[in-house]
């Protein structure tokens, strides 16, 4: 896993003084053991307003009556599953970070872990620099998150029409610039769009987690297709981005349309059909490259020409909007699969097979299917995020 921007000013022990001096955030520290709990609390205590929880129950009663920010959890409780406990927290407090501390042993369940909106974890033992290092990284992202939760719950129309969506992009970039010092990190493929890149990304992960994973997974998808295809670094950076923004529309989007545990009335699924259009005017002023547009307004259009929103047929729909189409599904098949039980890679690629020529382009789609079924074992692990928009690994 590469992070997909990180945060630049590190400053150790010496900025954590500071940022414990400007506001002071809360940590919660579930850990059943007396020795590693102390040593934790001994810690961070000069820095952070602090609480010890040594079992699952003490900590939900901890985080129902104070305003916690962070969570350090050991796995390993004596009255519940760890794992059961940060989905708990993530559903009740979606906005409480949580870093998980564990040994060796359950490195896999950390992982897992991800998958349920843990920030990070952090592998035991390890050393206290990078502990702070961590939990620093993590709180600011918090500020950068919280901000843009609090701005997208503000009343008013954000990006109702272009000048509306030209006004808010400048606001948010200038508050952005001062909330957080971040740098594009490892993967070069969202260079071009640095300045742009982690301010959309924090968006969407700001809106709904589901919908910020699900993009970082369709770029990825999106990649692997534009490589087999042999388009150039140029347009293949093009496609990623462009892939990875597909749904944007879906930030301003009703809640409800971004439910996952049950099937939209028809009401709904007509209002969700607006996200490619609404997703397009947000964007029209940030001036991205023409094709990265047209994924955001076509890639629901289908190859039969029965899609949305202008029916478009064929190869009347951009080749980045058709191949889009077809990795966005694919995703959903094997992750919600529209409130049904998601299916197996191998049900994913049949079903993909079954609509090529109505849904799907039919070569891209037989080209998908192949190129899927040979790089199965580097396929991002389904529910989880992309190795791209995954949180720093320690
Ligand atoms: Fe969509």
């Amino acid at each position: 896993m590469s992070a997909m921007y990180e945060v630049t000013n590190s400053k150790g022990f010496q900025g954590l003084l500071m940022q414990a001096e400007t506001a002071k955030h809360s940590i919660l520290i579930v850990e059943d053991e007396t020795g590693p709990r102390d040593a934790l609390a001994m810690i961070l205590r000069p820095f952070f307003t602090l609480y010890t929880a040594d079992n699952a129950h003490a900590a939900l009663r901890i985080l129902k009556k104070e305003r916690i920010d962070l969570v350090t959890l050991d796995l390993k409780l004596p009255d519940r599953q760890g794992m059961d406990l940060l989905q708990e927290i993530k559903l009740e407090r979606e906005d409480v970070e949580v870093i998980i501390i564990t040994g060796y042993g359950s490195l896999k369940s950390a992982m897992d872990g991800i998958r349920y909106g843990a920030a990070v974890y952090l592998l035991k033992p390890f050393n206290v620099a990078e502990l702070i290092a961590l939990i620093q990284q993590t709180l600011e992202k918090k500020d950068r998150l919280d901000y843009l939760r609090n701005f997208l719950k503000s009343p008013g129309d954000k990006w109702g029409t272009e000048s509306d969506a030209g006004a808010t992009w400048k606001l948010l970039q200038n508050q952005y610039r001062s909330l957080a010092q971040t740098k594009w990190g490892p993967d070069q493929r969202f260079a071009a769009y640095s300045e742009l890149a982690p301010l959309l990304s924090d968006l969407m992960q700001a809106r709904d987690r589901e919908l910020f994973y699900h993009a970082g997974r369709v770029s990825d998808y999106s990649d692997l297709l534009g490589k087999r295809l042999n388009l150039t670094e140029a347009e293949r950076n093009v496609l990623a981005f462009g892939a990875f923004l597909h749904d944007i529309g879906k930030v301003v989007t009703e809640d409800r349309l971004l439910s996952k545990s049950g099937k939209l009335d028809p009401g709904g699924q007509e209002l969700l059909k607006h996200h490619p259009e609404i997703g397009a005017r947000m964007i029209r002023p940030l001036k991205l490259p023409a094709e990265a547009s047209q994924i955001i307004s076509y890639h629901h259009e289908w190859y039969d020409g029965s899609g949305y929103p202008d029916g478009l047929q064929g190869h009347g729909i951009p080749l980045f909007a058709r191949i889009v189409c077809l990795t966005q599904e694919f995703d959903h098949l094997m992750t919600d699969h529209h409130a049904h039980t998601p299916l197996s890679l191998e049900e994913a690629v049949a079903e993909v097979r079954r609509q090529a020529g109505t849904r799907f382009d039919p070569a891209l789609a037989e080209m998908f299917a192949r190129v899927v079924i040979e790089t199965k074992a580097s396929l991002p692990p389904m529910g989880t995020p992309s190795r791209r928009t995954a949180t720093p690994e320690p």
